[in-house]
């Protein structure tokens, strides 16, 4: 077994670097909820002008970015048309429905990670008949997590927002790994984001941030998300202490999202030459793989046990599968081992 684990389980375990420590240590702080700690301004700046918006949010977590977008987009008995499998919809705890009494409308994801503009048409509801909730937003997710890192490309973005314009809806774009999306298409994140109207990522997954996400968007917009933070009690004061190491983030940690690529793409294809197990490495475009196991062998939760005995982690999904997805705290050869290990983990079963 190897001295350290090689946990493939998700991005969020990743540890923040001795520079992100450093920064973390001669932040300069103030009280946030009266704008005054000067490390998160600096932040928050920095996202606006990376993302192309107006103004930006600090929050506490991905969750609650959307959270706070959603509340500022909608209002109770509103609805948000969504993908049945949004980080969102499944993940969230209902919060938007919980908290902001907004009515979650689901279309099928499609297996890149899209909504096909036609179920989002048909989603929408007449203004005029009484009967419906009033349709407001579109959520998109980019990267998508749930269709295994999928990448939405720019083009479809811009069709949704032709079309929001056309019903005047508003989109969010839960961007939890937009870096990842925007290394992956080789452009910068302010593209990915350039159709939605609010966009959340997150500091702490692929880019290695201890805590935090931050929500971009318009001057107004940030206002109202400023107000549903302090609703959800996000209100952090000397929380500069986090920024510090959300500015590293942002600083160092984006081009090298390309090497987690190139491992997930690495991890794809040897484990797709592995007896049972159903992935097309091609679909693998970022640091997310999902896999599927053939209905006759081990089942997700025995291959990822077999594995953890063996000081591999991996996440089962649901159904028989399972997701790994590789960060700043796995290397190439951690690859080769979890390769080979899921190999004896398989050919000791059979
Ligand atoms: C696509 C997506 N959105 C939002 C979140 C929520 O982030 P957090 O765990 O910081 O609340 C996640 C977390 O994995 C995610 O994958």
């Amino acid at each position: 077994m190897n001295e350290h684990a090689i946990d493939l389980r998700s991005d969020t375990v990743t540890l923040p670097s001795p520079a992100m420590r450093q920064a973390m240590f001669e932040a300069r702080l103030g009280d946030d909820v009266y704008g005054e700690d000067p490390t998160i301004n600096r932040l928050q700046a920095m996202a606006a002008e990376r993302l192309g918006k107006e103004a930006a949010l600090f929050v506490p977590s991905g969750t609650m970015a959307n959270l706070v977008c959603l509340l500022s987009h909608c209002g109770r008995g509103d609805e948000a048309i969504m993908g049945h499998m949004a980080h969102t919809f499944l993940f969230e705890a209902g919060g938007s429905a919980a908290v902001g009494g907004i009515h979650p409308h689901t279309v099928p994801n499609q297996p890149d990670g899209t909504l096909d503009l036609d179920d989002i048409r048909a989603a929408i509801r007449d203004p005029n008949n009484e009967h419906y909730p009033r349709t407001r937003l579109i959520c998109l997710e980019n990267t998508h997590n749930r269709c295994g890192g999928a990448v939405l490309a720019p083009d479809y973005m811009a069709q949704v927002r032709a079309l929001a314009d056309d019903y005047g809806l508003a989109i969010h774009l839960d961007g939890a790994r937009v870096f990842d999306a925007a290394v992956a298409l080789g452009v910068p994140a302010s593209v990915v984001a350039q159709d939605a109207d609010s966009v959340s990522f997150c500091l702490s997954k692929g880019l290695a941030a201890p805590v935090g996400s931050v929500v971009c968007g318009t001057e107004a917009f940030i206002r109202s998300a400023r107000r549903m933070r302090k609703l959800l009690g996000g209100g952090m004061r000397q929380a500069g202490v986090l920024a510090g190491a959300g500015i590293v983030a942002l600083d160092t940690m984006v081009d090298r999202l390309a090497e987690d690529h190139a491992n997930a793409r690495r991890l794809a294809e040897g484990l797709a030459d592995l007896h049972g197990i159903l992935l097309d490495p091609v679909r693998v475009t970022t640091n997310i793989v999902i896999f599927a196991l053939a209905p006759d062998g081990l089942s997700a939760e025995e291959l990822v046990a077999g594995l953890e005995a063996r000081g591999v982690k991996m996440g089962a999904i649901g159904g028989r599968k399972i997701r790994a997805v590789t960060h700043y705290g796995v290397q190439a050869e951690d690859i080769e081992q979890a390769i080979a290990t899921t190999r004896a983990v398989i050919e000791a079963a059979s």
